[in-house]
């Protein structure tokens, strides 16, 4: 199914039924990879295409599927969609899937295939109500239809596949911490290695990837590896949904090349800044990401170049900040978020999201020290990787430690007019 490079991805269209799925070419790629090609050929195509995990990492998707032990006959396996979409300014699986589960269920059956797991779990965000209710409909027309369950497409390949709505919090996104909540346990992440593809689900093989990689999967096994790269003319492979949230003038999500600047997402597509804001500064990724400000305007919005700006793409959703709205603020804004989504595992991050939140929300108020943003750059590094079971606390300290070296003549003039200049 050949899909127009630019797209905008509206959140009030009908999501497609199996019938008007596969009369725009839907399944084909069940067809193809369980009866034409082996799991180690789809492997070998979905690495040749470098895609990149789209949850925020950037892992390279074929090389964690080849971490699979194969040739284990008889062993469960399992593959999990991780749809615990969760953060900040991130909308974009959830458009996926009130669009086209079918899409996610196709792109699960070949992953499954290729990595062998026989059992499959999509692990959905609590509040995707309606992304729950059309998954399910979904699973029932492919059961019925014959791409799930037993001898697929008489492939002698089956695969069970379940809807696991989580219980809200954060954490369950990490993958391991769904893991915990998947066996019915506290969602606390667990150490890595072992990595989940040898250790995953019930100390079994397991590959967690996100919705967004997984829709990618159909359109590289039909249109092959080299279609996928050569749909972006930068450095990271194929086509990214790009969202932008803020005082812009047409908040959304697009489809678009790979690498496509800041610049265009925000004058174009998004139709530039409101009347009366100006652009300061954007969180390329969700809310765990450090600021870009005006000077990145043209880097190119992919895993490489954003890194080489001193960021991360991460999950591709901008969230905006623009001249009318207090940075201090907006980053205890955040903080306060991430404080309160520590799953408490382990003591920086535990402890020092709460007092690194106070910190933020006494400067905001005015009642700030000097010695105040000193303390908060000595947590940004006490948080940072390395010092944390996962990657929640050194994600939030991304927006911080930037912001401190963006705005810190903000912060300061908040300690010394003993205000918020904005309120
Ligand atoms: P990670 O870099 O530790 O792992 C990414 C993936 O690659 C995992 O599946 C992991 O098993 C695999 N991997 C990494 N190193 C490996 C190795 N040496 N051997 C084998 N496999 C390896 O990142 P993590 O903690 O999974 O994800 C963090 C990212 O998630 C953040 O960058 C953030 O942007 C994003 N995020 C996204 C959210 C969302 O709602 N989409 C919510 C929260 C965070």
């Amino acid at each position: 199914m050949e899909m127009p490079l630019t797209q905008h991805i509206s959140s009030n269209r009908p999501a497609l039924h199996l019938k008007d799925y596969t009369s725009v070419g839907g399944y084909q790629s069940v067809h193809k990879a369980l009866q034409s090609l082996t799991p180690q050929e789809v492997t070998k195509m979905v690495q040749d295409s470098d895609l990149k995990g789209r949850g925020g990492a950037g892992f390279n998707t074929g090389m964690k599927w080849s971490f699979v032990p194969m040739n284990t006959t008889g062993q469960t396996k399992y593959l999990i969609a991780n749809a615990d979409e969760m953060e900040p300014g991130t909308f974009k699986d959830r458009l996926l899937l009130e669009g086209n589960p079918h899409q996610l269920i196709e792109g699960m059956i070949v992953s499954a295939y290729a990595i062998q797991a026989n059992i499959s779990y999509i692990f959905l965000r609590w509040a995707y109500k309606k992304a729950a209710r059309l998954i399910q409909t979904a699973i029932h027309e492919a059961y019925a239809a014959g791409y799930l369950g037993k001898n697929i497409l008489g492939s002698g390949f089956n695969l069970e596949m379940h809807l696991h709505t989580g219980v809200g919090r954060y954490i369950c996104g990490e993958e391991t911490a769904l893991l915990n909540a998947l066996e019915g346990k506290r969602a606390t992440p667990r150490t890595k290695p072992p990595f989940p593809q040898v250790s995953g689900l019930f100390g079994k093989p397991t590959i967690v990837n996100n919705v967004e990689t997984l829709c990618n999967i159909p359109h590289i096994v039909n249109n092959g590896p080299d279609w996928f790269r050569g749909l972006s003319p930068g450095s990271d492979a194929g086509t990214k949904l790009y969202g932008i949230s803020g005082r812009v003038n047409r908040p959304g999500l697009w489809e678009l090349p790979m690498g496509t600047t800041m610049r265009e997402l925000i004058e174009t597509h998004a139709g530039g800044m409101k009347k009366d804001f100006r652009f300061r500064a954007a969180l390329p990724g969700g809310a765990s990401t450090d600021f870009l400000v005006e000077e990145h305007l043209d880097v190119k919005m992919d895993y490489q170049s954003v890194s080489a700006a001193g960021s991360r793409l991460g999950t591709g959703t901008m969230i905006i900040l623009d001249d009318q709205t207090c940075p201090v603020g907006f980053i205890h804004n955040l903080e306060h978020f991430f404080a309160q989504e520590s799953c408490g595992w382990c003591t920086p991050c535990r402890e020092g999201l709460p007092w690194t939140e106070k910190i933020l929300l006494s400067i905001e108020n005015g009642e700030g020290r000097q010695e105040d943003l000193d303390l908060l750059a000595m947590h940004t590094r006490y948080m940072g990787p390395g010092n944390t079971f996962c990657a929640l606390a050194p994600g939030a300290m991304e927006p911080l430690q930037s912001g401190l070296k963006y705005f810190r003549a903000d912060f300061e003039r908040h300690i010394n007019e003993k205000n918020c200049p904005w309120r």
